[in-house]
C-alpha cells in the first residue's frame, strides 16, 4: 500500500552538506519527498519527538545532538514506506548497517546517525503531525 513515513536529516548531516546526497538516496528507492522543512529544534521539541526514550541513559545526549544544529524534517511517501525507508536507512548503529545504507555510508556513530525514519506506521502519522499540517504535504 502507498505509505507515508516521517524522515528526520540529523545535525551531523546538515552540517556536511549531505542533504541533497540523502534526498538522492530516498528518490532512488522510490520514496517521494512530499513535504520537507529544514529548521532548529528547540530542546522541548527534542524532548518531546524522543519522549518515549526519556528513560534511556543516552536521552540527555541525544536531546543535546539534535538540537546542535540545523535538522530537514520530511514526509516521505511510497510503496510501504515505512519499512522502504528503514531499508534505505540501515541499522541504527552504523557498525552493524548494510553495505549501500544511508548510516553505513555517511552515520557518524549511533548518535550521530544522520537520519531518523519512523519504525510503524502509527508513529509515521504521530511523527508527520508532530512536524507538518496537512495542507503542507502535498503528494
Ligand atoms: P533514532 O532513529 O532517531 O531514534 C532514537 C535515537 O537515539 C537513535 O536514532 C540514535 O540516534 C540515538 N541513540 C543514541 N544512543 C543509542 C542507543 N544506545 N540505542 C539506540 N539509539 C541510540
Amino acid at each position: 500500500a502507498i505509505e507515508r513515513t516521517l524522515s528526520i536529516i540529523k545535525p551531523d548531516a546538515t552540517r556536511r552538506n549531505l542533504t541533497g546526497a540523502i534526498n538522492d538516496r530516498f528518490e532512488k528507492a522510490g520514496l517521494r519527498i512530499v513535504a520537507q522543512k529544514r529548521l532548529r529544534l528547540t530542546r522541548e521539541m527534542a524532548e518531546r519527538f524522543y519522549e518515549v526514550h526519556k528513560e534511556r541513559s543516552f536521552f540527555g545526549s541525544l536531546c543535546d545532538f539534535m538540537t546542535s544544529g540545523p535538522v530537514v524534517a520530511q514526509v516521505l511517501e511510497g510503496e510501504n514506506a515505512v519499512a522502504r525507508n528503514r531499508e534505505v536507512m540501515g541499522a541504527t548503529n552504523p557498525a552493524n548497517a548494510d553495505e549501500g545504507t544511508i548510516r553505513k555510508d555517511f552515520a557518524e556513530s549511533i548518535e550521530a546517525n544522520s537520519v531518523h525514519g519512523s519504525d510503524s506506521a502509527e508513529n509515521a502519522a504521530t511523527e508527520i503531525a508532530f512536524f507538518f499540517a496537512e495542507t503542507e504535504i502535498v503528494g
